[in-house]
């Protein structure tokens, strides 16, 4: 391992019951061969006790600033860190570092630390929801301070709602990208266009058709390629995420604005990924006034195809200058399983991979995990690229770059390719 590698970590643990995941986090940071000081509050003690830490960590444990004056401890262990992690930050805990309070090691070590600090809340919903509580959140991401939003789902007793600490390795997911902020990694110098959403065909001003995409997995795809290095542009429909910083953003809402934003960032684009789903239809005729109920029954709706942005992105391009990623959402049906569908649309789309999700029974939509086949077209046939399984879209993200990256190295570098020979025909419905 490179002395680079080993980083130092402040893992600061506040005291909730959530505490004990944090055990979990620890390994993952020294299992990757980081050097880790736990700094836990008094409060978190009570839930998991000093002898754990310090056996997992190799470092003495204390939670106040007089176990060791004369050492200076919260500067000492403050100066020396690459990044303060804070799981599971209780509210308690965030009105502190937002006060600026220092009455104990770990508030003494947030204010003198100068490196990332990454915070991952966990509490009761109401706490979480409660405007001292969004206030203080909102300072501290003001002041730089990454805070994530907790999950939701099963809390202390009975309870559940938003408020669960997220699981360990999407915090130390957060952590790394923090800790290494990728001067260079295998998609820097590459630009990345990365779809995302479900587009919406207006009926009247205030009724549309959609559907149930929530834009998690493109935009996951969005935030790992940024933290591989890449130049990304996420063109966003609608979304029920937040969308990420540091990436350039396009928003859209029908499948013609969807299709226009991709040819304009299409252009130097070296991958294009398909991550949006687009309606397939529109009504024939937008209702310039919102359509009244009346005694008599509602006209017929007459539907319209869409333009297919993902087939004209791939009927238009000149062989191999971009690598054209398109996802599928299949069901199977009497004519064949979800492979079997896939396969015959990579074929019909001409794009070189297609992600595949099993949507039957509602699944995927919305969900904060996922489970896809990558399949990739070699000249007129299918092949199996990978299998990756059920977790959570975050890490689907990364293990899809996994693939990708390699076949990216036969693109050509975007700044090679001329603006004309991407130039998209105009089809517009
Ligand atoms: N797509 C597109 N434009 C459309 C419809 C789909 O660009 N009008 C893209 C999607 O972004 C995705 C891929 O095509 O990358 C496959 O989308 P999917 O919804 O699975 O398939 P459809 O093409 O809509 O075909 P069908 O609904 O018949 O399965």
């Amino acid at each position: 391992m490179s002395a680079r590698a080993l980083r130092r970590v402040v893992l600061g643990v506040g005291g909730g019951i959530a505490a004990y995941k944090s055990v979990s986090l620890l390994r993952l940071f020294t299992e990757g061969g980081h050097d880790v000081r736990v700094v836990p509050t008094a409060a978190a003690l009570r839930f998991v006790g000093e002898p754990t830490w310090s056996a997992l960590s190799g470092h003495p444990v204390t939670t106040d600033v007089w176990s060791s004056p004369d050492e200076v401890p919260h500067v000492a262990i403050a100066r020396i860190a690459d990044l303060v992690v804070v799981a599971p930050a209780t509210a308690d805990l965030l009105a502190r570092a937002a006060s600026g309070l220092a009455d104990d090691l770990l508030t003494n070590v947030l204010l003198t630390a100068r490196c990332p600090v990454l915070m991952a809340p966990a509490m009761h919903t109401e706490m979480w929801e409660h405007p001292a509580t969004q206030h203080n959140v909102e300072t501290l991401r003001r002041r730089g301070i990454v805070v994530l939003d907790p999950d939701e789902g099963r809390l202390a007793g009975q309870d559940t709602g938003k408020g669960r600490l997220p699981d360990p390795e999407v915090i130390h997911t957060v952590a790394l990208s923090l800790l290494h902020p990728v001067p260079s990694g295998p998609l820097t110098g590459r630009r990345a266009v990365i779809s995302a959403g479900g587009t919406r065909e207006p009926l009247d001003p205030v009724r549309y058709l959609g559907n149930a995409s929530s834009g998690r997995q493109g935009v996951a795809l969005a935030e790992a390629a940024r933290d591989l290095g890449a130049q990304v542009t996420l063109v966003a429909a609608h979304v029920e995420v937040d969308l990420p910083e540091g990436v350039a953003i396009s928003r859209v809402s029908t499948a013609a604005e969807l299709q226009q934003a991709m040819r304009a960032a299409a252009v130097d684009a070296d991958v294009i990924v398909m991550a949006a789903a687009v309606a397939d239809f529109r009504p024939e005729v937008v209702a310039e006034r919102k359509i009244k109920k009346g005694p008599a029954d509602p006209a017929p709706l007459r539907l319209v195809r869409t333009v297919d942005v993902l087939a004209s992105l791939a009927a238009d391009r000149p062989a191999a200058t971009v690598l054209l990623v398109g996802f599928a959402a299949e069901t199977g049906d009497a004519d064949g399983d979800v492979l079997h569908h896939a396969e015959r649309k990579l074929l019909a789309k001409g794009c070189d991979v297609l992600v595949v999700n099993d949507v039957s029974g509602g699944r995927v939509f919305g969900s904060p995990e996922n489970e896809v086949v990558i399949l990739r077209r070699v000249g007129d046939t299918v092949v199996t690229a990978a299998e990756i399984p059920q977790q959570r879209k975050s890490l689907v993200a990364h293990a899809i770059w996994e693939v990708l990256i390699p076949l990216l190295a036969s693109v050509s570098s975007a700044s090679t390719v001329s603006a004309e020979r991407l130039t998209l025909s105009g089809t517009s419905h």
